[in-house]
């Protein structure tokens, strides 16, 4: 069973779906899967191979070979960035040609389960509810009159510089309608036990506002299910097995557990040199933890569904993540203790880099209590780079306990430099050994976080 849900929504051209899809994918932190681009990055190869656009092998030879990876917002054909190639008139016109064709819905509908077998994903298209995902937890079927459709049209194409009559736009749509609805293969309808939304006069926030209503989360961040600190039993009973097996190969050593509050908010920040960081953190506190994981990892078959499964959440690497940070605010609200390496990617063993401005936001916003954590080994024990781990010796230490409180009026953005810079201080102290942490004592520090 997943722990996070599915999410389709499916409609006509123009009902505003992959605005919705976007902006509600932001809002749980779960990954957007926008069918239609997927289709239209097939499109586009067979244009530039010149393929025949009907079935027939030649087309299914072409078919076979091709990489089609969506994430992280962008569509990858066979390993190119095609997000905005397959954005053109002529792109959408072949696309709603081949979508009809048996083998080329053959190719994609199984990449897009796939997409979608972790849970935690907002799928939108055309069949999402009815083909791809029949047994999605939630499903949204968004409309609007062919008029409010058409006139979105025409400014979204005016803004990207075509001007185009709206009787033209609409006569298209219209022909794409019947299109959608008329072919024998997926037809566009409405998936049994869909929530039905006409958006014809409602923004895309109004749109998202009701979606969340309609799933029940009205703070827009994730379902309650999905994020509450209850007891994992898959976690609870991976982590002895994993305990017992970096103790058997590392030695791994806990220190300084009592800095972890045993209830409540806590964030935990980490150094990161290793793949085996979040396991060995993981092993080594007394409560379970929520992790943050980049986001490529929930694509990777059954991998990216047990990392679910284990309380892992995705970030999109590539620019700001509100929803990550949203997801991580929400975790904490709830009472969770979650990881994070504010350094992001791993770097080498003993070097603690500066961190993130997202680490230092996070901290700050939230107010909670932050537990610095140097992990010390890791590195030597499976560095970057290497297929596979070797015996080294582990330690990871909890140390004294930050809050960083933010000071009214003053400039956020400077407020978030600072904690994070003192976060990576606090971890640097445990590795020198210049505080007590490594003997494992406690007591408080607090940070007013000034911005002169
Ligand atoms: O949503 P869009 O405009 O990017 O979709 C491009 C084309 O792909 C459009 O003609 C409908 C089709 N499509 C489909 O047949 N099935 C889907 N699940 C998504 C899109």
């Amino acid at each position: 069973m997943r722990t996070n849900p599915v999410i389709t929504i499916d409609g006509p051209a123009g009902a505003g779906k992959s605005t919705a899809a976007r902006l509600l994918a932001e809002r749980l932190g779960y990954t957007l899967v926008p069918t239609g681009a997927m289709y239209r990055a097939v499109a586009l190869s067979v244009m530039r191979a010149g393929v025949p656009q009907r079935e027939g092998p030649e087309l299914r030879a072409h078919l076979e070979p091709l990489s089609i990876v969506v994430a992280a917002g962008r569509v990858r054909l066979d390993g190119e960035d095609v997000t905005d190639a397959i954005r053109s008139r002529e792109v959408a016109r072949v696309t709603s040609d081949i979508t009809m064709l048996a083998s080329v819905r053959a190719k994609v509908t199984p990449l897009q389960r796939e997409l979608a077998a972790a849970g935690g994903v907002v799928l939108e298209g055309r069949d999402t509810g009815t083909v791809v995902c029949p047994d999605a937890e939630v499903k949204f079927y968004l409309t609007a009159s062919l008029e409010a459709r058409a006139r979105r049209r025409q400014a979204e194409l005016a803004a990207a510089g075509t001007p185009v009559a709206l009787d033209a736009i609409t006569a298209e749509l219209s022909a794409r309608d019947t299109q959608d609805q008329t072919r024998e293969l997926a037809p566009l309808r409405k998936p049994p036990g869909a929530i039905e939304l006409d958006t014809s006069d409602l923004t895309a926030d109004q749109v998202v506002e009701r979606m969340l209503a309609a799933i029940g989360t009205d703070r827009g961040a994730e379902p309650r299910q999905a994020t509450a600190p209850r007891p994992n039993r898959l976690y609870a009973f991976l982590r002895v097995l994993a305990v017992a097996l970096m103790r058997l190969l590392f030695r791994v050593e806990a220190r300084g557990r009592e800095n972890v509050p045993a209830r409540g908010p806590v964030l935990l920040v980490a150094n990161h040199s290793s793949f085996l960081d979040p396991p060995l953190v993981g092993g080594a506190a007394n409560r379970q933890l929520t992790f943050l994981a980049k986001a490529e990892l929930f694509q990777i078959p059954l991998f990216g569904a047990l990392i679910r499964r284990l309380n892992a959440r995705p970030v999109r690497r590539e620019g700001a993540d509100p929803g990550a940070l949203r997801t991580a605010m929400r975790v904490l609200e709830e009472g969770g203790a979650l990881l994070i390496f504010p350094e992001g990617t791993r770097g080498d063993e003993g070097a603690v880099r500066p961190a993130k401005a997202g680490a230092g936001m996070l901290a700050v916003l939230s107010g909670v209590t932050v537990v610095p954590v140097y992990v010390s080994g890791s590195g030597r024990a499976w560095p970057r780079g290497r297929r596979l781990p070797r015996p080294a010796k582990v330690t990871v230490t909890f140390g004294t306990p930050l809050r960083f409180e933010a000071e009214r009026g003053a400039d956020r953005k400077r407020q978030y430099e600072i904690a994070s810079r003192e976060m990576m201080k606090a971890i640097e102290r445990i590795r020198d050994g210049t505080t007590a942490d490594s003997a494992g004592k406690r007591w408080s520090e607090s940070y007013a976080v000034r911005s002169k």
